[in-house]
């Protein structure tokens, strides 16, 4: 017979960090096959072993990072320079265009709360879970977090928008983070649909500024591919029920906090009030004090000493004209179904309707009445 199996063997794994006993078997293990049974040994390069060895296992190629402080071996012969404090609390995870940024401008207003150091490449956002940063591990995105002066009472947190629709996120995060708390924004979707679409004109996405917001809403199938992925990425984070759906999956409902978007934008204070009660942060702050309506720039900004304002950038709380008629109707219909299931999941966990959801319920109820 030529060959029948093949055995991998990890030696360099952090659990053997301090282990000789380890290595010591492995080797005698070896010379013991060699010298009392007929089974010829053989190895390959580093990397040609690992291709092997995925080629073999390829269900192994994702890992799946979990807090290597949860298990009391794994810590034990952990480096003593190597903590597991540098990791968040909580998280807000989006969608982009609902407020993401003012909440993280208001939340790091607070004196115990703090957030990771910006990125090179996305600048406050770390987009770890969602991203082939994932896979750089966890020391990489611990580096991201500076070493908390209080454990118990400091929050460190990030802000990465794009965690809200992500199909991998809420499952990497939770074998990660299963304790930490979870924040989330919801707009009506069909006017974050229009803020994320005029974001892209402004960054100058070419096929942004070529079709109208009614082409990309409407597109079908056989359209352009440059217009169909900017659809997806313009409608599908608006999708709220089935994306909450997949992080009630992996997090407990009271560990998960949905606020309305609209809300926040119009009183922030009493937005700020109720986040600081689920998060369990103390001191109480006073955002009633600490933020100010500023009617040029038309939104809550941070008030400073001497009455000056500090506002989020241009690129927030842009000037575009209105949406048109034909696009909102169409919006509406779209994501009919998805808001009656989002309602629903609200009643479910006995959360209150946003108001931007009542009136589309209504709609709907109108557009029954009409019909029938
Ligand atoms: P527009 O620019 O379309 O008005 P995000 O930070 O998640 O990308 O969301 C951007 C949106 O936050 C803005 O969308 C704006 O409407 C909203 N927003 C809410 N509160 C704000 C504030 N205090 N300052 C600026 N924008 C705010």
């Amino acid at each position: 017979m030529d060959c029948c199996s093949i055995s991998i063997f990890m030696t360099h794994l952090s659990n053997y960090g301090n282990d000789r006993l380890g290595l010591y078997t492995f080797v005698h293990l070896a010379s013991f096959i060699r010298s009392w049974t007929n089974l010829k040994l053989h190895t390959l390069p580093p990397l040609q072993l690992a291709h092997k060895y995925f080629q073999l296992f390829p269900e192994q190629r994702n890992p799946l990072w979990q807090n290597p402080c949860d298990d009391k071996r794994h810590k034990d012969i952990w480096s003593k320079e190597k903590t597991c404090d540098r990791l968040p609390k909580f998280m807000v995870i989006g969608p982009q265009k609902t407020g993401t940024t003012a909440l993280y401008l208001f939340l790091l207003m607070h004196p115990s709360i703090s957030s990771n150091f910006p990125s090179p490449k996305t600048y406050e956002e770390v987009q770890f879970f969602n991203t082939n940063n994932y896979h750089k591990g966890i020391d990489w995105y611990m580096e991201f977090f500076p070493v908390p002066s209080n454990v118990s009472t400091d929050f460190l947190f990030e802000k990465s928008a794009n965690y809200f629709p992500s199909e991998e996120s809420p499952r990497r995060a939770a074998a990660l983070l299963p304790k930490a708390k979870i924040i989330t924004l919801l707009i009506n979707p069909s006017d974050r649909a229009y803020s994320w679409y005029q974001h892209q004109r402004a960054h100058e996405d070419h096929a942004a500024l070529r079709f109208t917001f009614y082409d990309v809403i409407s597109a079908r199938q056989g359209a352009p591919a440059e217009l169909r992925s900017l659809q997806n990425r313009c409608l599908l984070p608006g999708l709220y029920s089935s994306h909450l759906d997949r992080w009630l999956t992996y997090y407990p409902a009271n560990q998960v906090m949905i606020i309305d978007g609209h809300q926040l934008r119009t009183d922030p204070a009493a937005v700020m009030d109720e986040v600081q009660k689920f998060l369990g942060v103390t001191p109480h702050f006073n955002y009633s004090q600490a933020l100010t309506f500023d009617p040029q720039k038309g939104f809550w900004c941070q008030l400073l000493e001497g009455g000056k304002t500090k506002c989020l950038g241009k690129s927030k709380g842009r000037k575009y004209p209105p949406m048109e008629p034909e696009a909102h109707a169409y919006l509406s219909r779209y994501y009919r179904e998805h808001n009656v299931e989002l309602s629903k999941l609200l009643h479910r966990l006995g959360q209150p309707l946003p108001s931007w959801l009542r009136e589309e319920l209504q709609k709907i109820t109108l557009a029954s009445i009409n019909q029938g």
